[in-house]
């Protein structure tokens, strides 16, 4: 059986740079705060009109042109937002026209954070069985449209950013290289600890003009739960990835903990004893892309050089849900 490997990535944010004192504007906060708290210095907002799917397409043909590909040579999309364009049809759809496509299958994967592990899962299985060879995995977030920029929701909205990244995978025959293990986890019990509870089909209508003066159209979040949940769950995925594999931590070249919080990533990196060279982070100039931060984050390590021929990557995440889990691939 093959396994999967990455053929190429590529990434997009857009060009509008939102510095932490931006936001000094419109809410009670600092540079300062934003900076010792989270470790962002700035993040990119879509400009008016610019879609998740506008994105991924950008980030889509870069990956397709460093692999030598053609859109015509994809044979399936699995797109992993926790902000879809619209409430339907799934986002895949709308990127899948913006290439010039039609009749490949289109899977929305809305996972949150652990996103684009879901999406690694999911493809994987399908390359390995042959079903398809040229799978377009793709995390792509607008956040900026849904923030509430208030000093009532200061604690979220200096977090997150808008971003794409993208990965076309297939299989590999090569000895030892590829997707090695997928481990995925959710616990609903905490759904409501990082949720947006409108619009939605759950409400009665699903969204009222009560809805929108009582905020309850934008996320909320507890912010130490999540803390303390996403810098447990992230090491211990890790080390289940390690332990499945035969491996140690340090046989790792580099670990991309999913983009939360830089303070988060420090205490994977301590638990699991890594090197700061062996933790790539990139949370400082682009904030939380949420689905968008693996595969941004694994851009920018590709073109950094900073990943060669056979080195161990793995891939931590924790979100919304919760949902979390970890990859290990041999590159
Ligand atoms: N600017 C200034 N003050 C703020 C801001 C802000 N942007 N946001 C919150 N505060 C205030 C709070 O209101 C609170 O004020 P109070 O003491 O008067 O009530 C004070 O700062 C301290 O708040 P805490 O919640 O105790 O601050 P904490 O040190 O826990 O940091 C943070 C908050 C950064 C949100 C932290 O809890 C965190 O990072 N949690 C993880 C959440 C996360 O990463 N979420 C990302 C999405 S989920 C994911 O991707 C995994």
């Amino acid at each position: 059986m093959p396994r999967t490997e990455f053929i190429s990535t590529g990434l997009y944010v857009p060009d509008r740079v939102v510095k932490n004192d931006e936001f000094t504007q419109w809410m009670d906060t600092s540079d300062e705060w934003i900076r010792t708290r989270t470790g962002i210095t700035e993040r990119r907002w879509a400009a008016v009109g610019q879609t998740g799917a506008d994105m991924a397409c950008e980030a889509t043909k870069l990956a397709l042109q460093r692999a030598g590909l053609k859109a015509a040579d994809l044979d399936c999309i699995i797109y992993c937002t926790l902000s879809p364009d619209h409430f339907f049809p799934g986002t895949g759809v709308f990127l899948q026209r913006n290439l010039g496509l039609a009749g490949i299958p289109c899977l929305d994967v809305r996972n949150q954070c652990t996103g684009f592990l879901y999406g690694l899962s999911i493809a994987d299985g399908w390359i390995r069985s042959g079903q398809y060879k040229r799978i377009l995995l793709v995390g792509s977030e607008v956040h900026s449209t849904g923030m509430d920029l208030t000093t009532r929701g200061r604690d979220l909205a200096v977090l997150f950013g808008d971003g794409a990244g993208v990965a076309i995978l297939g299989p590999t025959e090569a000895d030892g290289r590829g997707v090695l293990s997928t481990h995925l986890f959710a616990d609903g019990h905490y759904a409501e600890l990082l949720f947006c509870d409108a619009p939605a089909s759950a409400r009665h209508p699903r969204l009222s003009q009560d809805d929108i003066e009582t905020a309850r159209i934008f996320p909320v979040m507890n912010g130490k739960e999540v803390f303390k949940h996403a810098s447990t769950r992230m090491p211990e995925s890790v080390r289940l990835a390690l332990d499945t594999n035969h491996l140690a931590a340090s046989d790792i070249k580099i670990l991309i903990p999913h983009q939360a919080n830089l303070r988060i990533s420090e205490m994977v990196r301590r638990q699991l004893d890594l090197r700061e060279d062996q933790v790539f982070n990139n949370i400082q100039r682009y904030g939380n892309t949420t689905a968008g931060s693996i595969p941004i984050a694994l851009d920018e390590c590709v073109q950094g050089g900073l990943l060669g021929r056979g080195d161990l990557l793995v891939l931590a995440a924790f979100g919304s849900g919760f949902t979390w889990g970890s990859a290990a691939i041999r590159w």
